[in-house]
This record gives C-alpha cells, structure tokens and sequence, in this order.
C-alpha cells in the first residue's frame, strides 16, 4: 500500500454527469495531456482502455475509461475455476418462478473471517448474463475484509450497505460507502472491499451487511426527467468519484473474476490496483440517498412510485427498465382525501424491496432492515391490514415519515429464485397472513 495514496484517496470529486468526462491522477504529471495512448505514457506508466460500452454506441450513451497504470493488465497468470459459493448467475434455472408473495428476515451471521466475497448470497434474478440482460438480487453479510481482488465482467455492482461501512478500493481509487448511501462498481472494475470498522485482527462483529443489485443490462443513469424539469430526484452533482489512488505492490496477490456465472482465480505477482492516472466516464462512484430530492402530490392522490426512481437501466423499449432502482426516502404527505400509504396493485414489473433502516409505511410489522420481500410479476400485494385500516381511518394533516429507508430493485422480468432462497431458514412462513383479515365494507346502494 503506498501511503500518499491513501491520504489521497479521503478526498473525494463530484461526479457531474454521466456522460461527461471525469479525470484524476494521484501524482502530478501522471495524466498525459492531449493523446489517450501517447508513444510513451507520462512516469514510464502503461495506457490502458476499458470499454463500458461497444466502440460505437451513441455518444451519449459511450462508457469508457482510460487508465494509466503500474502493468498493463494483460499481465497475469491463466485464470483456474474456483469455488462459486452462494453466488449464482442468469439465466436462473434451478427453481420455477414463484407467483407468491415472499419475504426474508435478514441473512444469518457468517462463520468468522468471511469476506464480502464469500459473503455474497445471491437471491435470484432473471435475465441473462452471458447476453447482457436482465440483474440479480444478492445479499452479503462480511465480518473480514477482503485481502484479495475482485471484479465482475458480467455486470455492473449497486452495493446498498445496510449495517456497517465499507472502504472500496477500485482501480480508480477508494470510496467510503456507509448505510443510507450507495456505490456503484462498473463492470470489469476491480476493487476490493475492506470493513471500514474492523477490529485489529481484521474482523467485525456483528457482520457488516447489505444489498446487491447485479446489472446485466445497460448501465444504470439517472432518468429523464420530463415535466419535472431540469432538477429533481437525484441530481448529478452528488454523485461522487474516487481520487486516483494505487498500489504499488510487488507480491503475490489473489485475482478473482466473474465471468458468466463463475468465479476464476489467478495469482499475480503485483496488485492491480496499480491506476495512478484516469480518464473517463466508466468510473465507480457513490451517492448518498438523503440527498435524494424527493417529490410528491401537493394535491391528492400517491405518485407511482416511479417517482422515487434513482437510476435506471433502460432496454430497448422507451420507459421500460431492465432495472430501476428505486428509493423510499423521508419526506413529507399532504394529500388530501387520499389514502397515503402505498396503494393496493398488482404490477408487470417485479418488485424487490429491501430496508436500510427503520420501517416501512405499507407494512406494520415483519419487514425488518437486511431482510427483504419479493412481489413477482402480477402478484397482488399493497397495504397490510393493519396499514389499510389506520390509514384509511387516519385525520389528514401533513405527515413527516421520517423513521425509515427502503428501497426496491423494479425489473421487467420476474425474478427465479436460487433454491438456497427458496429454502431459506430466514425465509418467513405465513407472509400472506399480512393481508388476511382484511374486512368486508362493501355497501351497495338500493
Ligand atoms: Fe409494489
């Protein structure tokens, strides 16, 4: 680990917009100006590419990134196949798509020394990875950080830490990520993932834990926003980049990568977190959702909750994600002669929803921060009764829900579940008990 670069990793840039270009060197002069790949790169670095996207995708649309770096990465050793663990890829074939309501308390506490690696626990997901469609839902629990190198080159990694920090080192330098912010690792990046609070030996106890949102599809972007204008629900400024930061590490040093559903293991003779300089817009980054600008009615009536959309994965049809991710964050209610909680439906989408902290205003109890419940495609879900009757009975002055943060991870797919989440100990039983007892007020008139 060289020193410099850690202290100058704690700082952090904006990341502006998506499509822009963002730049960052950890010593002075590593960035050659003008030329991407000049005959001799500044410091005797090496000048590497890293596509997001194909060569050719529209400009706005183009994701990639210019690394200059310690070795190329082409140097290393053959690849072996390795231990998957609990982590499982799309296509999801091993349980048929379950049209019930489900819902997890939180993964168990791992053995000791489990990284975030072997932490990993995939939930389920659809799509395919080895035709870039569709995601995947995993949990991890760590209480060890990693002392190897991971990256994925399947898909794109939203990590939504639900207890305990993480310090992600990426190619492109750290990035702190704790409960209620998000990070964002783009496909093919490697990083590794250090507990931000581990004891001297390493460990933590209680395990760290949190969410993953695996994406296949297009990388996530903030959507368009329309009528709303040029400001609103999550703003570009806040999203934040890394600091150049590198390794210089000549040393054997553990490689892990997904490729198609499997782990690969190879064993370099140096870190290959060696990036002093960068350029780009294939750049991990961080967002903190309590910057999230939340809007609603002012009227009547409860917004779709397409309103509270984060980022999106688009797909080829206009308006229709691979992906959204989506957050249910403080904020104020005023409708008038409305019901306030989420409302009564059944959706195309599915709907993954999780919790960071506190509660949730459509559940009275049994959906507890680390756990999470699916509502597959077309399966009805809503208001449990208790919800419906205090809502429905509630005088209306404004309300601040301020004690909670869920999110959901919204697909155009259902969602196949991994038989270790079919089977879970954690999965609860009687979940459709929730909306049972729900009285009977029909009047008709005569
Ligand atoms: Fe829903």
């Amino acid at each position: 680990m060289n020193g410099d670069a850690r202290k100058i990793a704690e700082g952090l840039t904006y990341l502006s917009g998506f499509g822009n270009e963002h730049s960052s060197e950890a010593l002075p002069g590593a960035l050659p100006e003008g030329h991407n790949s000049p005959q001799r790169a500044p410091l005797g670095l090496y000048a590497e590419q890293l596509s997001g996207s194909a060569f050719t995708e529209p400009r706005a649309h183009n994701r990639r990134s210019w690394l200059y770096r310690i070795r190329p990465s082409a140097a290393h050793p053959t690849f072996t196949r390795t231990y998957n663990g609990a982590i499982r890829s799309a296509p999801f074939t091993e349980t048929v798509p379950d049209p019930n309501r489900l819902r997890w308390n939180p993964l168990p506490e791992p053995p000791a020394g489990t990284d975030f690696l072997q932490g990993l626990w995939t939930l389920g997901g659809n799509g395919d990875a080895t035709q870039r469609t569709g995601m995947a839902v995993h949990l991890y629990h760590a209480n060890a950080s990693m002392d190897r190198v991971f990256s994925n080159a399947d898909g794109e990694l939203l990590i939504v830490p639900e207890r305990g920090g993480l310090l992600l080192h990426t190619e492109f330098g750290m990035l702190r990520v704790e409960p209620a912010e998000v990070a964002l690792v783009p496909r093919g990046v490697r990083f590794r993932v250090e507990l931000l609070d581990a004891t001297p030996d390493g460990g933590q106890s209680p395990a760290v834990r949190g969410y993953v949102c695996e994406n296949y599809g297009a990388p996530f972007r903030l959507p368009d926003l329309g009528p709303i204008g040029a400001n609103g629900l999550a703003n570009a400024r806040d999203f934040r980049a890394p600091v150049a930061a590198y390794e210089d590490v000549e040393g054997l040093v553990e490689v892990v990568n997904k490729f198609c559903g499997n782990l690969w293991t190879a064993t370099y003779d140096h870190s290959p977190l060696d990036v002093v300089a960068w350029h780009g817009n294939h750049v991990p980054y961080v967002y903190d959702l309590r910057r999230f600008n939340v809007i609603g009615t002012i009227s009547y009536d409860h917004p779709d909750p397409s309103i509270f959309t984060v980022l999106t994965s688009p797909s080829d049809t206009p308006g229709l994600a691979g992906v959204d991710f989506v957050v249910f964050a403080p904020r104020w209610l005023v409708g008038e002669d409305t019901f306030r909680p989420p409302y009564f439906h059944r959706n195309v989408m599915s709907e993954y929803m999780g919790l960071v902290e506190g509660a949730y205003d459509a559940k009275a109890e049994g959906f507890v921060p680390g756990g999470g419940s699916l509502h597959n495609m077309m399966s009805a879900h809503g208001p449990d009764r208790e919800t419906f009757d205090r809502a429905s009975a509630a005088e209306l002055a404004p309300q601040k829900i301020d004690d909670g943060l869920a999110f959901m991870f919204e697909t155009r797919w259902p969602l196949t579940l991994t038989p270790h989440a079919a089977h879970a100990e954690h999965l609860q039983r009687g979940y459709d008990g929730v909306w049972q007892g729900l009285q009977r007020h029909f009047r008709p008139l005569h």
